[in-house]
């Protein structure tokens, strides 16, 4: 499991293996538009302010997948013990 933090409430929740990010925030009334839910349409884009996301997508290329400033909270995971999204 990892942390994912809010920026602007400094709330911070564990994701378990078997939950997406996305999953875990909307059970906490943090609902952030989704669509395909495995990482092909981008709806869900969201800024990554701290930490290295596990990106699962294909909506990114390489070269913005290595800038670590973005990621797909329907699918996509940590490779770093916390994120810290920009919402
Ligand atoms: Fe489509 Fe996340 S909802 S990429």
């Amino acid at each position: 499991s990892f942390e994912v933090k809010i920026a602007s409430s400094g709330a911070s929740f564990q994701i378990p293996a078997d939950k997406t990010v996305h999953q875990v925030l909307s059970e906490n009334g943090i609902e952030i538009m989704v669509s395909c839910e495995q990482g092909v349409c981008g709806t869900c884009l969201t800024r990554v302010l701290e930490g290295e996301p596990d990106h699962r997508d294909l909506y990114l290329d390489d070269h913005e997948h290595a800038a670590n400033d973005q990621f797909t909270p329907c699918c996509s995971r940590a490779k770093s013990k916390t994120l810290v999204l920009d919402l």
